[in-house]
């Protein structure tokens, strides 16, 4: 019997930006980053932490399922922007939620997060060593992201999305193949230099800018489009799926051009790809789980659909996920 995702909920902060906001400071346009990304807005939160993104989607997601709070054995936070280096985020978000049974952890794996962690759950899960996972993707963004970068400052939003990771009920629906890869390699291309043991922060590491996002675009691009293509045709193959028996195609929301790489890869039309980042920019490891949200509340994600979910990030890390839709 595979695990499934019983309750799924998302959360964006109310402050919406739009390109013109970075049209009135940096050099460039509306045009170009719609054009070169598909961007049209983002949410940036004014106040608080990762965890004050995932507390509202996590209140939602279990009530959603009707589970009492004390029926929660894990709780696991994909991030790149903890609260803390330590104590983990998934601490936090149990003491703020008052979780009183649960132990967790966070996974860093950028903008794979919810892929790895996903999996991670379904086999905790699978193992008998936990009943569930509540399983958090969310990221912060605006704290790291250097706003006087052009070339990055437009990509990212914030945002969270939390599902809940459980035993199905039918052996046919669930999480039911995956592959996952990391290359070190790709390091050098996506990263946030300063802060952590390799470069405690300094003066020196503030003036030179070197707790923001470094990332060399073309190098990601260019990987991200073979990457998350390769891996999607190879769980297709895998499991003798044509584009027809795909229902979704649920990318990773870094840049349009690169999603619909991938669709055209799988032979799929743009009508069976979850999109939205237009809306929300790239929230990292809040994309997949807040698309399959908020395709789920609007009726268009139905039971038995079969679903491809795939993610490149900073890492290099990257992923497909095969599973039929149980909600
Ligand atoms: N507005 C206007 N011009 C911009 C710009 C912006 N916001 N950002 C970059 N440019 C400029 C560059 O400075 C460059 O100018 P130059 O030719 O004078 O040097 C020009 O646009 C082309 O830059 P390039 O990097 O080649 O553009 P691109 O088409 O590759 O698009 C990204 C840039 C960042 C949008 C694109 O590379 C990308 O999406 N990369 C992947 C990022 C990603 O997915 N990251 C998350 C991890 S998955």
């Amino acid at each position: 019997m595979p695990a499934t995702i019983t309750s799924i909920a998302h959360y964006f902060p109310p402050d919406v930006y739009p390109n013109s906001y970075f049209e009135q400071y940096l050099d460039t346009s509306d045009e170009w980053i719609i054009e070169r990304t598909g961007i049209r807005e983002r949410r940036f939160a004014k106040n608080g932490a990762t965890s004050d993104l995932i507390v509202p989607a996590a209140k939602l997601c279990i009530e959603r399922r009707g589970i009492e709070l004390k029926d929660i054995d894990c709780i696991i936070v994909a991030t790149v922007t903890p609260d803390y280096l330590f104590p983990a985020t998934a601490c936090v978000v149990q003491n703020k939620l008052g979780i009183p049974n649960a132990w967790g952890f966070d996974l860093s794996a950028a903008c794979s997060g919810f892929l790895f962690a996903l999996v991670t759950a379904v086999k905790l899960v699978e193992s008998g060593g936990v009943r569930n996972v509540l399983l958090c993707g969310a990221d912060k963004m605006s704290a790291i992201v250097d706003f006087d970068d052009r070339a990055q400052a437009v990509l990212f939003g914030d945002g969270a999305g939390v599902a809940l990771i459980e035993m199905s009920e039918d052996p046919e629906l669930g999480v039911l193949d995956h592959i996952l890869h990391i290359d070190g390699e790709g390091g050098k291309f996506l990263y946030q230099a300063a802060g952590g043991s390799a470069k405690p922060a300094s003066i020196e590491t503030v003036k030179n800018r070197e707790h923001y996002i470094h990332q060399e675009g073309q190098a990601v691009f260019k990987a991200a489009v073979k990457g998350m293509a390769d891996v999607s045709v190879e769980i297709m193959k895998r499991n003798n799926l044509t584009n027809d028996d795909v229902d979704w195609l649920v990318p990773h929301q870094a840049n349009l051009r690169i999603i619909s790489a991938t669709a055209d890869r799988m032979g799929l039309s743009m009508d069976k790809v979850m999109v939205n980042i237009d809306k929300y920019a790239n929230t990292t490891a809040a994309t997949i789980p807040s698309c399959l949200s908020q395709w789920w509340e609007q009726g268009k994600l139905k039971k038995g659909d079969k679903l491809v979910l795939a993610s490149f990030g900073a890492g290099f890390t990257w992923g497909a996920v095969y599973m039929k839709w149980s909600l």
